[in-house]
């Protein structure tokens, strides 16, 4: 344990010295260096606390904040007033990593007009660095004119959670010749508009790889094997809280849902049998 946390501390301070703040700049360095991104979901203000100290490059405040955080079966549901509040939680928190903020479903489809002032609001409102959009040549004008506008967009391509109802299914995206190609078309035209870098959730593992060797900015992988600049996983899903998701891209590093409900009943017991609170753990004047 002790080894573990002197380990921890050291790796900490040797990342944080080499990149005191994390930037879209940084992170295409790292991507020259051959140095790995790592990013994970991120949606309230003690849990960044842990995030950004930890060492971690990037905080995606997820729209995955609708599964994880309220219960909803798809991110579909979630709002922009919602988005904003948990990038704020998060912006708080936060001094070194970058804070990305997925604009949700609904936000930027319609027309670029729409898209912009939805990012200006998450950029404005919540302090953070960049938006996420899910998408690659149907919604290219609205990249462009939030781009222009000097707000950095990180790209999503392959399984695009927000179109669902389209797919009907969370299978791996673009196994077939015809998707594959569309999406490494895609893939250039968000580098050509000016994208920092691209998420690529759910697609082979070859794919993956030919679109990253292809690109001059960094591909982010979910389950898009290990040839890719960097890696994402959902904050609740890589802790263990959540034990109903079990894709074969995922590897739990704790089992946080165990350990929650042993403390849960803990003090449930205590509680019950008079044990808590104890002499020490009251006021007497
Ligand atoms: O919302 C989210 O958590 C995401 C990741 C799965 C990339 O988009």
């Amino acid at each position: 344990m002790i080894k573990f946390a002197f380990q921890y501390n050291i790796y900490t301070m040797y990342l944080s010295k080499k990149y005191p703040k994390i930037t879209t700049h940084v992170l295409q360095e790292m991507k020259q260096r051959g140095e790995k991104i790592a990013m994970l979901t991120g949606y309230d203000y003690s849990m960044a606390r842990l995030l950004d100290e930890s060492g971690i490059d990037v905080i995606l405040v997820g729209d995955s904040a609708s599964n994880v955080m309220a219960g909803h079966e798809t991110t579909l549901p979630i709002t922009l007033d919602q988005m904003i509040y948990h990038a704020s939680s998060v912006m708080r928190a936060v001094k070194r990593s970058l804070v990305v903020v997925d604009m949700p479903f609904g936000t930027y489809q319609g027309n670029s007009k729409e898209a912009l002032n939805s990012a200006i609001r998450i950029m404005k409102e919540s302090g953070a660095n960049a938006i996420k959009m899910e998408g690659g040549e149907e919604i290219l004008e609205s990249v462009e004119r939030i781009l222009s506008a000097g707000i950095p967009v990180l790209g999503h391509l392959g399984l695009t959670p927000q179109s669902i109802n389209k797919f009907g299914t969370y299978v791996v995206r673009a196994t077939e010749k015809e998707e594959a190609e569309k999406l490494k078309r895609d893939a250039k035209l968000l580098e050509e508009k000016g994208c920092f870098g691209i998420v690529l959730e759910k697609i082979p593992s070859g794919l993956a790889e030919e679109v990253t060797n292809s690109l001059k900015i960094p591909t982010i992988g979910i389950g898009a094997g290990d040839k890719v600049d960097g890696q994402v996983l959902v904050l609740h899903d890589m802790l263990g809280i959540n034990q109903d998701f079990s894709p074969r891209f995922l590897r739990r590093y704790h089992n946080l849902h165990d350990e929650i409900i042993k403390a849960f009943s803990h003090y449930i017991e205590d509680v019950k049998n008079l044990d808590f609170p104890n002499e020490h753990e009251q006021y007497y004047k």
